[in-house]
Parts: C-alpha cells; sequence; structure tokens
C-alpha cells in the first residue's frame, strides 16, 4: 500500500523510480539484496518493505514478525550503506512506542517503557532498524532516518475478513451490509476509543518532503494529530458506503488503548501538514475498494 501510494507521488517527477517486488528481490536474502543495490545503485531508499498484520498475525507467528522484519532491515540498510547510498527512508510505525506513553505520542516517547505485548515482536525489529539508520548517521555521516506513521488507510489496502485493520475491514462490512439490505452492523467493543487516521497518499507526500530536508530528524511522527471515536468512524464510513441501517456496539469485546493519537507539531514545524481530511480518504478509499473489487483484485490475504 505504501510503496504504491510513493510511486504515485512520484510518477509526476523527474525522478527515475526502481521498485522490487518481494518475487522480484526477496529481502531475506543478503546476497539478493548487495546485488540489487550494487547493480542498480539508487540516490535515495524508501524501505517500505515488511512483513505487516493484525493483532492475530502478530500473535500466532512472533517469531516471523521478529525475524522477517529484523532480516530484512539489516540487509537492505547494510546493502544500501555498502553500496553508496547516502539517503534512506526507513518506515517505522507509532505503534512501536511503549504501550503506556503519554497521548498525544511524541517522538521522544522511544524506548522509554514496556511496548504493547500483541506487537512485540514487530515492534523490536522496527526500533532496531530505526536505530541502525540513527547509529549509521552518527557513525559515518550518512543521512538515513525514520518516518513514523500512524495507522494508514487508502488504496491497495487489505480487506481480510479477520486480518485487515479496523477502518477497511468495517468499510467492507458495511458495504456487504448493504448488498444484503442487513437491518444493522455490529462493530466491536464501546465505540468510544479515540484513533487517528492518514491517507496512505499523505504519507507518501510527507515522505517526499521528508527526504528533501537537508537535516532531518532521526524520527519523525506523520500523522494527523486529529483522532476521533470509532463510533464516529463507524458513522462516517456508513454515510460513505450507502448503509442505512443501524450501527450497534458489542461491548464484550476488546476495546484496546482508550486514545492513541499521535503528537505532530514536529512535523508541522518541518513544514508538513496533512491534506486529506478523513471524509475525504474515505471517499477515496470506497472508490478504490469498488474498483478493486469490480477489477477482481480486491486484497484480502
Ligand atoms: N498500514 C499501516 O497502517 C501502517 C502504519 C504504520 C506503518 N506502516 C509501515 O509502512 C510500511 C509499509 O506498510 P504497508 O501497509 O504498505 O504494507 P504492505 O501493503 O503489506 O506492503 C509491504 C510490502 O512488503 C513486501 N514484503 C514482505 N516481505 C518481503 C520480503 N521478504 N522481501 C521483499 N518484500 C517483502 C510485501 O510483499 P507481499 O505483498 O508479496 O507480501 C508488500 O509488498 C511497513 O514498514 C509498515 O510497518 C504501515
Amino acid at each position: 500500500m505504501v510503496g504504491s501510494a510513493v510511486c504515485r507521488r512520484l510518477a509526476d517527477s523527474d525522478s527515475a523510480v526502481v521498485t522490487a517486488t518481494r518475487n522480484e528481490l526477496d529481502l531475506r536474502d543478503p546476497g539478493a539484496c548487495a546485488e540489487f543495490f550494487s547493480s542498480t545503485r539508487p540516490d535515495v531508499v524508501i524501505f517500505a518493505a515488511a512483513r505487516v498484520g493484525g493483532i492475530l498475525a502478530n500473535s500466532t507467528y512472533p517469531v516471523e514478525f521478529l525475524s522477517d522484519n529484523l532480516t530484512m532491515a539489516l540487509n537492505a540498510i547494510n546493502a544500501a550503506f555498502e553500496s553508496g547510498v547516502q539517503r534512506f527512508l526507513f518506515l517505522g510505525s507509532t505503534c512501536i512506542y511503549p504501550r503506556e506513553c503519554e497521548q498525544p505520542i511524541r517522538e521522544d516517547a522511544l524506548l522509554t517503557g514496556p511496548l504493547e505485548p500483541t506487537n512485540e515482536a514487530y515492534a523490536l525489529a522496527k526500533i532496531a532498524g530505526l536505530k541502525l539508520c540513527q547509529f549509521y548517521r552518527h557513525q559515518h555521516g550518512v543521512v538515513y532516518h525514520s518516518a513514523m506513521p500512524t495507522n494508514l488507510y487508502g488504496p491497495g489496502d487489505n480487506y481480510h475478513p479477520q486480518h485487515s485493520h479496523v477502518l477497511p475491514a468495517l468499510i467492507r462490512r458495511f458495504h456487504e451490509a448493504k448488498i444484503a439490505d442487513a437491518p444493522s452492523v455490529v462493530i466491536w467493543g464501546s465505540g468510544t476509543p479515540r484513533r487517528e487516521f492518514l491517507y496512505v497518499d499523505d504519507l507518501a507526500d510527507a515522505i517526499v518532503h521528508l527526504i528533501g530536508l537537508d537535516d532531518p530528524p532521526d524520527w519523525v511522527n506523520v500523522g494527523t494529530g486529529v483522532d476521533q471515536t470509532i463510533a464516529e468512524l463507524a458513522e462516517l464510513i456508513a454515510a460513505t458506503v450507502g448503509f442505512r441501517g443501524t450501527i450497534e456496539t458489542d461491548p464484550t469485546k476488546p476495546d484496546g488503548t482508550p486514545v492513541k493519537c499521535s503528537d505532530v507539531t514536529r512535523l508541522n514545524r518541518l513544514g508538513w501538514k496533512h491534506r486529506v481530511s478523513l471524509a475525504e480518504g474515505i471517499e477515496r478509499t470506497y472508490q478504490a475498494f469498488l474498483a478493486e473489487t469490480g477489477a477482481g483484485h480486491l486484497r484480502s490475504v
């Protein structure tokens, strides 16, 4: 999802973009990484690959989430440096901050407390990648730095019934309920937790902004700084999809942390602010969902 958004963002620029899918380059293979970087010799690397997944996948496969993500990050960062790459942007995530950190989450909260157990393996790998970039920068003077996106959504998202994130999951459920003329949709939990969402094309724009800065911070949050309740999110999605039934909550299901929102002061001071409102982003995402469904390639893995 992120890699495609970055390519869309760069399509009109004069940058020559080199991409690699997993089939073309398995980043767990150090030899393949070294060969790729030495043959392509990029000026800038935007590292958007990762093994990603929801709570279920993370807690079922912690070995793969730590091992694959750590190996991919080590291989890519080391091979980039060996081939002379001076600029590397690594993608972290706001979910790698400590579980109980103060809200809104500031960049200096990293490594100040225990991690969220359900994504500990993924977070450890991401923290190692982010730190490796920081250490390369300080030890060797190359500009290797990281962006910490909040929850993302947009074209190319995953709509798997169990493994998807809350926003695409709700788009799919409200769409299917509308088609089936269902009287109601039940959302998990009380609906009161507050969450922040960023449209993926806004992230791509922020990435391009960050790689254009001469002296970017080692890591910077990328979000909107605006949060809303899950119930408000559900109402917005229902209205966009055209679902006219009722929305019910199921308080027997877990809510997770009551508030999660990033502090975007640092990014705003660097001259970047999000452009796409949640309502507009959901409308665009729903249109992409319909197009992907119609073309028979809705992602559901
Ligand atoms: N989505 C979010 O809400 C969110 C929020 C914060 C941060 N991020 C970060 O943003 C980055 C991109 O996430 P995304 O949402 O765009 O995920 P995504 O759509 O799943 O993209 C990840 C890509 O990495 C590829 N990949 C996985 N294992 C690989 C390997 N061994 N070698 C080469 N490529 C491999 C995947 O290929 P396959 O499709 O073949 O598996 C996929 O194309 C990740 O670092 C993620 O942690 C995402």
